[in-house]
């Protein structure tokens, strides 16, 4: 394939994607503060409504409509997933499920998509303050027509950081509240607010400094980490590794502060 037809079709996929995180986006709109089936899954905090579903069904329907051969990874478990594809969409339908289910109005779309396992285009989409965040590799990270740049702040002190917690939290002692402690203690302020893709979004446009979470999954974060990239900013591990495709440890920063952080969640020898 000739790099001009590389390109094309990565233009395309980005269009498609865009295209069915504003429809999927439109239905969360039109969904909020109405009344929804709400059920649980793997705790009585991990919630999944029946708008999670049917953002999850009209994406995957519309990628398997204009792709038919692509893989497909989304959360709630439409779509098929094959390791033999070239193109791979994951997608997380509605990024902040507990926020929309209480009309806490923080939530996305968030749909990335890798070319032979390497991450190529990411859309985030949120769809109260019409928001999309969007990157294709070495293209840049873009909100609408400005550029994002991540922020240049390397005193930690100055630093707003965001984190989160998994559903696990009531039960695992491995459940980030000594790493929180120190962060309160030791940046200017600290945001729990409760979508991950949000928060990676948010560190490419230089709203917030530095990131970090554990256990998270490759849909919440496959879209965002490329956005953060292409920002110019920074991701890995704890360790200051390469980010696992799993999503268990994400540190992302806006490079500048990324050492100080891992510093900060790494409990030091004792
Ligand atoms: C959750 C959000 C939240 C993060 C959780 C995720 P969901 O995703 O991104 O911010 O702290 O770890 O599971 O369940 O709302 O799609
Ligand atoms: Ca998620
Ligand atoms: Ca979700």
């Amino acid at each position: 394939m000739s790099l001009d037809s590389n390109d094309r079709e990565l233009q395309t996929i980005l269009t498609l994607a865009r295209d069915l995180a504003r429809q999927a986006g439109a239905l969360q709109r039109d969904r909020y503060e109405t009344r929804f089936r709400i059920d649980t899954k793997s705790a009585s905090i991990d919630l999944v409504t029946e708008v999670d579903k049917a953002c999850e069904a009209l994406i995957v329907g519309g990628i398997q409509t204009a792709r038919g051969d692509d893989a497909i990874l989304a959360e709630e478990g439409h779509g098929g997933d094959r390791d033999d594809a070239r193109w791979r969409w994951i997608i997380d339908p509605l990024d902040g499920t507990t926020n929309f289910a209480h009309g806490f109005p923080r939530f996305c779309v968030s749909i990335g998509v890798e070319r032979d396992g390497e991450r190529a285009v990411g859309v985030v989409y949120d769809p109260l303050l019409d928001e999309l965040f969007e990157a294709a590799k070495g293209r840049g990270a873009w909100l609408g027509d400005r550029r994002l740049e991540v922020s240049t702040e390397h005193d930690f002190g100055r630093a707003l950081v965001a984190t989160g917690f998994a559903y696990d939290v009531h039960r695992s002692e491995d459940d980030n509240l000594e790493s929180f402690a120190r962060v309160v203690k030791s940046a200017r302020g600290i945001r729990r607010d409760g979508s991950a893709a949000l928060d990676l979004c948010y560190v490419a446009a230089g709203r917030l400094d530095a990131y970090w979470e554990l256990k998270l999954h490759p849909w919440d974060v496959a879209a965002g980490l490329l956005i953060v990239d292409e920002a110019g900013g920074r991701s890995s591990d704890f360790s200051g590794g390469a980010v696992p495709r799993s999503g268990r440890e994400i540190v992302a920063t806006n490079g500048k502060l990324h050492d100080q952080l891992i510093a900060q969640i790494t409990p030091g020898p004792s």
